[in-house]
């Protein structure tokens, strides 16, 4: 009798483990797109935030980027755009993933380990670029930024005038740094330090960095410096290492110059 009830006993456990393995599993399964979906949507927010476009949570935020958002994909290694001919399943901008782009061996590139300040390994040969244009003329560049912090790999934007020196934006959308120590780069009024400072000086040297410690207000370096983070001067580190990587010769600097050549010979 006590064996039978032990064989039922466990009979019942492995039939409601298998229901509910079943259900777990096609709860995952289900799910995905909708997880593919917001994930999605959640980029296109952050391209916005970084564009200053995002004024509040009831915005409906796939309308506002089509009406103000124009994407391009860029190659880092000459700065040219890259024709919407040219672009297929992998390449493109409705899927454009840095994940899947830098471990491609199509799209992807290993980086030197004395080139890899943001300590990533790998990158995109080509990157999405965002322009926020109003009335047909491009007011801010948007440019995707990656790197190391502590603990994770921070992603995020970073947002220039249309003169390519001022930032104008920054934001990150996907790290695992400690919340209320790394995890402050996520904090409004850090993120505000940036709007205004100068990436490059006049001779497009880069000049933007982020200190351990304060920023010096009477310093003539004030306006290309950023307060680093107290108690997350690794993750500070990162931040500074990361930009430094996708402002230079190493990201978007062939973009850049391209485009300062072009802005010149405009006004000529
Ligand atoms: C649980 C725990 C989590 C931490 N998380 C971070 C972090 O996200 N970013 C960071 O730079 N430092 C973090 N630190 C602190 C680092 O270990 C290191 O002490 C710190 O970066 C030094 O910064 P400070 O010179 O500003 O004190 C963490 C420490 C502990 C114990």
């Amino acid at each position: 009798m006590a064996s039978e009830s032990i064989t039922k006993t466990i009979g019942v456990v492995v039939a409601i483990c298998f229901v509910a393995a079943i259900f777990v599993s096609s709860a995952a399964v289900g799910l995905k797109p909708i997880q593919e979906e917001n994930k999605k949507i959640d980029l296109l927010k952050n391209i916005l935030i970084a564009g200053d476009l995002y004024k509040s949570d009831d915005i409906d935020v796939n309308d506002v980027f089509n009406k103000n958002i124009v994407g391009e994909i860029v190659n880092l290694e000459n700065g040219s755009i890259i024709p919407e001919s040219q672009y297929d399943d992998v390449l493109n901008l409705k899927d454009f993933d840095v994940k899947i782009l830098a471990n491609s061996s199509k799209y992807g590139k290993s980086i030197p380990p004395n080139k890899d300040i943001a300590g990533i390994r790998r990158m995109p040969k080509d990157m999405a670029v965002y322009k926020v244009v109003k009335d047909g003329e491009v007011q801010k560049y948007i440019f995707p930024i990656y790197g190391k912090g502590l603990w994770s790999t921070m992603y995020g934007f970073i947002a220039l005038s249309k003169d390519l020196h001022t930032i104008e934006g920054f934001t990150f959308y996907e790290h695992g740094e400690t919340p209320g120590l790394g995890g402050e780069i996520d904090n409004p009024k850090w993120k505000h330090l940036w709007v205004g400072k100068h990436a490059f000086d006049d001779n497009w040297n880069l000049k933007i960095r982020v200190l351990k410690g304060k920023a010096d207000r009477n310093s003539s370096n004030f306006k290309y410096e950023i307060d680093g983070l107290s108690g997350a001067t690794l993750t500070t580190r990162g931040v500074d290492n990361l930009v430094k990587f996708w402002l230079s010769d190493t990201g978007y600097k062939q973009f850049i110059e391209k485009l300062s050549k072009e802005n010149t010979n405009e006004k000529i």
